[in-house]
């Protein structure tokens, strides 16, 4: 993670293959401008975009630019738009490589811009198909560029999805390791690049409060959200074939439940915090297909309305199967078995097409022992919880039980709150800013290790095999926050999912 005050990243070569996609313009140009704009990029930094269209070097920079001055239309950008003279040192440092990811020619044409000016090092960012990832692992290894012999990292950096189930990340980890070490592979899951996610470890290890609390003594249940408004949108035909469990689960609903439920790291270092987090994720039972199957539900939205807006149902949507019976959401129970969480339920669900966009993290806890105000209209006390709000609107809220004022003993809810826009200032950010940095500055810390990747598919590997024979789909309607048999999933544990939409104003 940044420093407070972090210097400049050394100097690389920073090659972006796929430049021409839709990742590259939309999220890592715009990070890179900010690191630019922060003055924390190295001015022998070079970027060069890779893939196969002419682009040239005048046509890469212009095809950036148009998005990063598009991005600013119509949006209230506070003074904080596209600066041009910012735009301009940035486009300085772009240069462009056209060439087929699967011809060695390629990789004699990379070799020649790693240079001494930035001592050479060099990494080898993977904004591709996944289908790439392999090969151009196979190729950068055969073509001698991840070798680290003559002083200069080399590093690779994989975007998800790593992997369709447990066999295929195993071996896409087993590929990547043939060529080079752990040390040199980053894999990326952008929630790690969120601050609220960050701040998650810093809120448990730095309030000597929190830890006494955080247990199976008094924790009833977890709850882990992710509800997004957005439908599949373009990317029907990759969606169709992948699903709400592959697209979020074991990446980043796992990375915020290891989170909420890792072991204190001995040291705040890359290969702490890893081996804790991998501990965690290991240590989720591993569901029968029949358990796996009682303990999740599938839905799919249907036609409905948001708003005053109709919306369609997935199966209209462009690419995708007139019958197919791909979930755009989910709902689980996860059981972690460990001395800390013993009998302490982690219920996960996300889903597309709901009622808003929340991504948070309730933590349950047990009710009062005993009801004290029983003539109340209360009769048994709510229980507390503690909100972590990841997005939109950072921040946290502790919920506690008060006297509403008046004659009568009236016990209610009400929220502690703390929002991030009241204390900090915060800069627009894509979250790539913290992973690109870590990744100049050798930073593993937010980067998932093998054994995080494996164990997180080794978790849901259960509800595939178990969907994979029977695929019962629940249909929900656009803008509803996911089908009944959700709500009956908790109902079956007397619970309840706690309502989304709650805001830090
Ligand atoms: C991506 C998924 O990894 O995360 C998308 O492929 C999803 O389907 C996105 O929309 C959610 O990210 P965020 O940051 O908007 O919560």
């Amino acid at each position: 993670m940044m420093p407070a005050k972090p210097p400049a990243a050394p100097p690389c070569t920073l090659f972006l293959f796929g430049a021409s996609g839709d990742l590259v313009k939309r999220l890592l140009m715009p990070a890179l401008y900010n690191l630019s704009r922060d003055g924390l990029l190295d001015r022998n930094l070079r970027i060069v975009g890779v893939d196969h269209n002419r682009l040239g070097r005048e046509g890469f920079v212009e095809h950036l630019h148009s998005f990063m001055r598009e991005r600013d239309q119509g949006r209230d950008c506070a003074g904080k738009c596209l600066d041009e003279k910012l735009w301009a040192r940035l486009a300085k440092r772009l240069d462009y490589q056209t060439g087929d990811f699967l011809d060695p020619a390629t990789y004699v044409a990379l070799a020649k811009r790693i240079d001494a000016t930035r001592h050479g090092n060099a990494i080898f960012y993977l904004a591709t198909a996944p289908r790439f990832f392999p090969e151009v692992a196979n190729q950068l290894g055969q073509a001698g560029l991840l070798d680290e012999s003559g002083g200069g990292f080399r590093r690779l950096v994989v975007e998800k999805p790593f992997g369709t189930d447990l066999a295929s990340a195993e071996a896409l980890n087993a590929c990547l390791l043939k060529v080079m070490g752990e040390r040199q592979i980053y894999r990326i899951d952008h929630y790690l690049g969120k601050e609220t996610v960050q701040n998650i470890l810093v809120s448990r290890f730095s309030n000597g409060l929190f830890e006494s609390f955080w247990n199976n003594h008094y924790i009833d249940h977890v709850q882990i959200t992710a509800a997004e408004t957005v439908g599949v949108e373009t990317r029907g035909a990759f969606y169709d074939s992948t699903g709400a469990l592959r697209d979020m689960v074991p990446n980043h609903l796992f990375q915020l439940l290891a989170m909420v439920a890792m072991e204190p790291p001995a040291a705040f270092a890359a290969d702490a915090v890893r081996s804790e987090k991998a501990k965690v994720i290991g240590a989720v039972r591993p569901w029968s297909q029949a358990l796996a199957l009682k303990n999740s539900v599938r839905g799919q939205y249907g036609a409905g309305k948001q708003g005053r807006k109709r919306l369609p149902g997935y199966r209209q949507e462009p690419n995708v199967a007139a019958d197919s019976q791909t979930e755009t959401y989910v709902a689980m129970k996860v059981m972690i078995d460990n001395w800390r969480w013993a009998g302490v339920p982690f219920y996960l669900r996300t889903g597309k097409r709901m009622s808003v966009r929340d991504t948070e993290i309730v933590i349950c806890f047990k009710p009062a022992p005993y009801a004290q105000f029983r003539q109340s209209a209360l009769e048994r006390p709510k229980p507390n919880y503690l909100r972590i709000q990841i997005q939109p609107d950072e921040g946290m809220a502790f919920a506690l039980q008060a006297k509403r004022p008046g004659p009568e003993l009236v016990v209610e809810n009400v929220e502690l709150g703390f929002a991030y826009k009241d204390y900090f200032n915060m800069t627009p950010a894509t979250g790539y800013e913290t992973l690109i940095y870590d990744c100049l500055t050798g930073d593993q810390t937010l980067f998932q290790r093998a054994d995080n990747i494996e164990n997180g598919w080794r978790a849901v590997q259960p509800f595939l095999d178990a969907w994979a024979k029977n695929g019962e789909v629940h249909e929900y309607s656009a803008g509803q926050d996911g089908p009944q048999a959700a709500d009956d999933l908790l109902a079956k544990d007397k619970r309840e999912w706690q309502p989304l939409g709650r805001r830090h104003t």
